[in-house]
């Protein structure tokens, strides 16, 4: 792991791209954890109490550590802790969040817009002190579209952008240890393109027949792929899936408007100054808001 100058954040993506591969870790690559460690960071976000949000980085800490939505991200945490340690001076929450952007970029997707500037919780008390009451803000997968809108619309996305989000489940896999559901959702889960809306609406999704927890399944060239039921959702729902429909016909489209809506997803709550930094106020949210 490489020192890099303070402030040379291209050469933090440089210290990212070079540990993604990893022989041996599910599919050979850490990046589809650095995209869900990202997400999860900044998915508490909550537009109207205006707290949570990846500023802080309090995954780092109790009740957000041992969340168990957040289940297996202690791995993603503890892969990227040496760039960390080679580069002290970045913030963890900026780390998470430009790491979560590169692993997306590197798996072949599109460029995500990404700013430095967040800060750190100093420590537990601190962290407990600023972020307020959080609990429970990440979707759960066995619920449906109302569940989806009620968690989304709570960040201030709309129907478009969810379903662009959701795109991000061409990578990795779930994990019977983690989540309780199990396998990828498409058969090469390392690179980021729009096969899992073309397979959402091409192939025929059952339910399996196991002992875990209610998910779909399809056998597609001899690999069983998988589908949640809040993937299934966005099929069944009739504004949801004409957006299903448009990205399974056009990358492009996806990979734009996923790129807006991440790159959107990573900024939720993070206030900057006039120089660029990011405070943490109690209650979490914003320095500036009435
Ligand atoms: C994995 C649920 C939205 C990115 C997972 C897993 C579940 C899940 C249950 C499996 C975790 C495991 O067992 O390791 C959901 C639900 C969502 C949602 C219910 C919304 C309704 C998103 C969004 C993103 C995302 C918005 C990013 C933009 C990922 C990635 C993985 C994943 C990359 C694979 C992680 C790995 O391979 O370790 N998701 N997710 N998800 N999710 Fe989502």
């Amino acid at each position: 792991m490489s020192s890099v100058p303070k402030g040379d954040y291209d050469g933090i993506r440089a210290e990212v791209k070079k540990i993604l591969k990893r022989p041996g870790y599910d599919d050979g690559s850490i990046g589809p954890v650095l995209v869900r460690l990202a997400w999860h960071a900044s998915g508490t976000y909550s537009a109207k109490e205006k707290n949570g949000g990846s500023n802080g980085a309090g995954m780092r800490f109790a009740p957000e550590s041992s969340d168990g939505a957040n289940a297996g991200l202690e791995f993603a945490r503890e892969f990227i802790d040496p760039i960390h340690a080679a580069n002290p001076w970045i913030s963890y929450a900026d780390l998470w969040t430009l790491a979560g952007a590169t692993a997306v970029e590197a798996m072949g997707g599109p460029k995500i817009p990404w700013k430095p500037g967040r800060t750190d919780f100093a420590s537990e008390v601190a962290a407990t002190e600023y972020r307020g009451n959080i609990d429970n803000r990440l979707p759960d997968a066995a619920l449906g579209a109302q569940h989806i809108r009620d968690v989304f619309y709570r960040m201030g996305f709309n129907d478009q952008e969810i379903v662009a989000l959701s795109g991000a489940h061409n990578l990795g896999r779930c994990h019977a240890d983690r989540s309780g559901f199990d396998g990828p959702w498409v058969v090469n889960p390392i690179r980021f393109s729009n096969q899992y809306f073309k397979l959402l609406l091409t192939r025929k999704w059952v339910p399996r027949k196991w002992d875990g927890p209610f998910q779909y399944e399809a056998i597609v060239a001899g690999t069983r792929l998988m589908m949640l039921p809040t993937d299934i959702a966005l099929i069944e729902d009739p504004v949801f899936r004409p957006w299903v429909e448009k990205y399974a016909a056009d990358q492009a489209l996806l990979f734009k408007d996923f790129a807006a809506a991440f790159g959107k997803l990573l900024e939720l709550g993070v206030d900057r100054d006039g120089t660029g930094v990011a405070h943490l106020v109690k209650g979490g949210g914003c320095p500036f808001a009435a």
